[in-house]
């Protein structure tokens, strides 16, 4: 328990994917690969791409809007605004600054979080300090991004893989027993290489060559990302488990970044849990990176499939290299008892 005797959790959720639907059957056309290698190797059969009009600003606004809408809560009464993103509308100003903007949010502080894939969880937790701190009551927290605007389309390798799509929480006050139970944040920087995007920063500038060469796009070493995934939240698991005292039969649900079906597998396989008990959305919605988490809990919690006190752990990992553990102990803000 923090010091505070405060404990933060979910009080509302919001997702948002644009309407257009890229199939692995259009991929085919689009590069030399095949619907069932990707189907075999990654679990995707389809992913959402946003409209030429739409910026990862739109993608987290819509989410957000949505999650404000389940709280219960007015754009007023939000605090601070965490945006996760490996795609922002610009270097600078924040993403998180537009979505306060177009929200309403004229009482908030606003900043943008850089975390790979795992950024959702990492801006989970800074969240989770300030409502647990005593200094805020509400902290939207998204997970957003266009990932097919750093997309080498021509590259086959990474093209099947990623997805574009958004995902929001309001972080605020939960009872005891409930809420945000265990963290832990990881970082390996040894292996920023197997994951990046080479130019458009101060060290490389854009420039004639830096497009000409591709740099401006996304590289992976995808079997040197899936080893880490593995490794590193398969202990951090475990980790959380122990320090909370609990169980691998005290585990209710586990959802994990959706990155690859075989990596989930291998999470599920880990803490002997059945399938049934570990969010999917790979299948529908590609890697959609900082969105994947927020997206899938979101769907459960509509499914109504989580319930009051269950358990929850959460895990993400993704380029810095980073990776992210959270258990969580489900409080149902929905049925009104706050
Ligand atoms: O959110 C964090 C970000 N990234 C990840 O989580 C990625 C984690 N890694 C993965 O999901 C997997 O590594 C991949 C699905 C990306 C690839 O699976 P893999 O088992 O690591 O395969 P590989 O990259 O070693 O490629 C195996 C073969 C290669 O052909 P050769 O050299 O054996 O002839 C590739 O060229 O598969 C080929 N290949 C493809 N074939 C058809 C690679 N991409 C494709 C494709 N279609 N799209």
């Amino acid at each position: 328990m923090p010091e505070s005797g405060i404990r933060a959790g979910i009080l509302g959720l919001g997702s948002y994917v644009p309407e257009k639907v890229l199939t692995n059957r259009e991929l085919e056309k689009m590069v030399d690969t095949k619907d069932q290698w990707i189907v075999t190797m990654t679990g995707i059969r389809e992913r959402r791409i946003a409209s030429p009009q739409q910026a990862t600003s739109d993608l987290a606004l819509e989410a957000a809007r949505k999650a404000l809408d389940d709280a219960k809560i007015s754009p007023a009464e939000v605090d601070l605004i965490i945006v996760a993103t490996n795609t922002p509308d610009h270097l600078f100003p924040a993403t998180a600054c537009i979505v306060q903007d177009r929200l309403g949010a004229h009482r908030a502080g606003a900043f943008d979080l850089l975390a790979g894939c795992t950024g959702f969880m990492y801006a989970l937790s800074v969240g989770a300090q300030f409502v647990e701190s005593g200094m805020y009551r509400h902290v939207l927290v998204i997970g957003a991004e266009t990932l097919s605007r750093i997309i080498d389309w021509e590259d086959r390798n990474t093209c099947v893989i990623f997805g574009d799509g958004a995902g929001a929480a309001i972080i605020g006050r939960v009872p005891e027993g409930y809420g945000l139970i265990h963290t832990k944040l990881g970082s390996d920087g040894s292996g920023g290489q197997y994951l990046d995007m080479p130019a458009g920063g101060s060290k490389m500038p854009a420039c004639r060559e830096s497009v000409d060469n591709k740099m401006h796009f996304l590289r992976m070493n995808g079997r040197e990302v899936f080893k880490f995934a593995v490794r590193a939240c398969g202990d951090g698991s475990l980790e959380a488990l122990k320090s909370a005292g609990l169980a691998l039969n005290d585990l209710d649900f586990l959802i994990p970044h959706q990155a690859n079906i075989r990596i989930i597998e291998a999470a599920a396989k880990r803490l002997q849990l059945p399938m049934e008990k570990v969010l999917v959305n790979v299948d529908r919605f590609g890697n959609t990176s900082t969105a994947s988490i927020p997206m899938a809990l979101e769907e459960a919690v509509n499914r109504g499939s989580i319930k009051d006190g269950d358990n929850i752990l959460m895990t993400g990992f993704g380029a810095g290299l980073t990776w992210a553990v959270t258990l969580m102990r489900w409080y149902d803000y929905r049925s009104g008892n706050r």
